[in-house]
């Protein structure tokens, strides 16, 4: 620097018009302020993402390495709130939360029919299970096919029967299959009662959206072929203890306490659990009870299919051929 310059600096300094450490000042507190609305931006981000403690992420994540998991900035960026729902979890209303109004009355006899369909549907049921065996928490637990999920996506066409099904005719599909029993007549206080519970336990859900959690998971496909004498074993160590050594169920009196998973009194040939994909994703997400998502995929696969090549109730369809 010369001389000139530095008597006009020093000049500035005595008249204090200015100070060379301004411009320091000036640039440094631009950084600061930058720095502050990135942190804050990336605080708002992270807290719009799936909390590790939220419902579960979707079937197909659940799956994939670490490094796909994450969204990828503008891809995945909500475009409404919908997309938020889906991509974060949705979560159904308490049952305490049911409103004091008929409709409350009806959407409270669908969770009883839901919960102990032995008592409230009896007439339409053909085995020793309740809805809610393979539908856990009443219907609300994310991967163990929740009504929340399925309730918005109906009308909706079917691969098992090659047509566009209503809610009430996936309800029946439960109740012949799953329930080896017949189906209510439709508009019955049963399926309105049903419909109901499902409607409401979806509030707030977008319409149309396939939810996180719907359905059971797809597990990716198994490293070696499901094994029924492998599959035996996890069962003797694994499943035995609640349902019973002969997979028959384990029963406190009347009702089944452990529910059957063959045998006459479980659900018939041509229910969706007897499909081993389904099976094997709903005993890794669910089972053991309480312990959902401890057994191996390849032990999943293999207790799905020693379970799926049991004996029981015939497919009603094969009657009609
Ligand atoms: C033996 C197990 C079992 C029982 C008992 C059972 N279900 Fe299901 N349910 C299934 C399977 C398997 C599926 C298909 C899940 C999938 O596709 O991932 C299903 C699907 C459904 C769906 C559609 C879910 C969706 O996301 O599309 C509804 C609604 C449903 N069940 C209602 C009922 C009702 C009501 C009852 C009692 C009357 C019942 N279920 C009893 C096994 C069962
Ligand atoms: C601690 C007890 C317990 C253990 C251990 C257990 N389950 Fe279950 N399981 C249950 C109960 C209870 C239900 C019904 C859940 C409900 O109604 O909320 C159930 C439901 C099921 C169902 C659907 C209903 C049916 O009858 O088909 C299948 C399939 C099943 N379990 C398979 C298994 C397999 C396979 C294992 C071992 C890997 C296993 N469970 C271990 C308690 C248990």
């Amino acid at each position: 620097m010369n001389t000139r310059m530095q008597q006009w600096l020093a000049n500035q300094k005595v008249t204090s018009r200015f100070h060379p450490s301004w411009i320091l000042m000036v640039v440094g507190a631009s950084l600061a302020i930058g720095l502050l609305m990135w942190l804050l931006s990336t605080a708002v981000f992270r807290h719009e993402s799936p909390s590790p403690a939220g419902p579960a992420l979707p079937a197909s994540a659940q799956h994939l390495p670490a490094s796909e998991q994450q969204p990828s900035a503008a891809a995945t960026e909500p475009a409404h709130p919908a997309a938020e729902i889906t991509r974060a979890g949705f979560s159904p209303p308490d049952a305490d939360a049911i409103p004091d109004t008929e409709f409350g009355d009806a959407v409270r006899l669908g969770r009883a029919i839901f919960t102990d369909t032995q008592t409230y549907a009896k007439a339409y049921v053909g085995n020793g299970l309740n809805c809610v065996n393979c539908h856990l928490d009443a219907g609300r637990k994310a991967d163990s096919a929740p009504l929340w999920a399925a309730y918005g996506l109906f009308p909706m066409f079917r691969d098992k029967n090659q047509k566009v099904n209503t809610y009430e005719d996936r309800l029946a599909g439960c109740f012949r299959f799953s329930m080896n029993g017949r189906a209510p007549a439709y508009g019955s206080k049963e399926f309105v009662a049903l419909m109901s519970y499902s409607y409401w336990l979806a509030s707030g859900a977008p319409i149309g959206a396939e939810l996180a959690g719907r359905g059971y998971p797809k597990l990716p496909p198994p490293q070696q072929a499901p094994d029924p004498a492998r599959g035996k074993q996890v069962f003797d160590t694994q499943c035995a203890i609640c349902h019973g050594a002969d997979g028959l169920g384990t029963r406190v009196g009347a009702r089944y306490a452990f529910p059957p998973l063959w045998g006459p009194h479980s659900f018939n040939a041509g229910a969706g659990m007897t499909q081993i994909k389904n099976a094997a994703g709903f005993i890794k997400a669910n089972m053991p009870l309480g312990q959902g998502n401890t057994l191996s995929d390849q032990q999943a696969w293999d207790v799905a299919k020693y379970m799926t090549s049991q004996p029981r109730p015939a497919d009603p369809r094969l009657g009609r051929l």
